[in-house]
């Protein structure tokens, strides 16, 4: 089984960008956890990060050439305003877990608003960095439901 993580814009300042509200640690931190985790989990994990829209509609559409099984994905302010993402993640009919770090509806209003959310089969809002090991051994459960 191999997933995608996928992460959007800022996401790579983590441990400098507000940390009262994403916290101390950075976007390696990230990578490690999450990498140990699936270890554990005996799954492929990749990562890719962009700050820009197209690379992230790029991303999802290599996804599907390489075969992935699912994606775990924070499109963080894209969540809020990309319909190209949402059309992306619509066409390649990959199972994707939304990532939020924060709890994004306790924030402003415009981050309640998530374009990504109609085609994501979970959501996982404001759990840190376990948000993305929780949405990794999700997607291994409804793969092995679907089998
Ligand atoms: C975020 C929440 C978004 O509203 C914000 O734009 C981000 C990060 C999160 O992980 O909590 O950049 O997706």
């Amino acid at each position: 089984m191999k997933i995608l993580v996928l992460n959007g814009p800022n996401i790579n300042f983590l441990g400098i960008r507000e940390p009262e509200i994403y916290g101390g640690n950075t976007y390696n931190d990230l990578v490690q956890i999450v990498t140990d985790h699936a270890l554990t989990r005996k799954v492929k994990v990749e990562f890719y990060q962009s700050n820009h829209e197209g690379d992230l509609v790029d991303a999802i559409q290599k996804a599907y050439y390489d075969k992935v099984d699912g994606i775990v994905f924070n499109p963080a302010a894209y969540t809020h305003t990309s319909i190209a993402i949402l059309d992306a993640l619509k066409a390649v009919s990959i199972p994707t877990v939304e990532v939020h770090i924060s709890d994004v509806s306790a924030r402003e209003d415009f981050r309640s608003i998530s374009y990504v959310r109609q085609v994501a089969v979970k959501t996982i809002c404001g759990k840190g960095f376990a948000g993305y090991t929780e949405a990794i051994d999700f997607l291994i459960e409804r793969m092995k439901e679907k089998k």
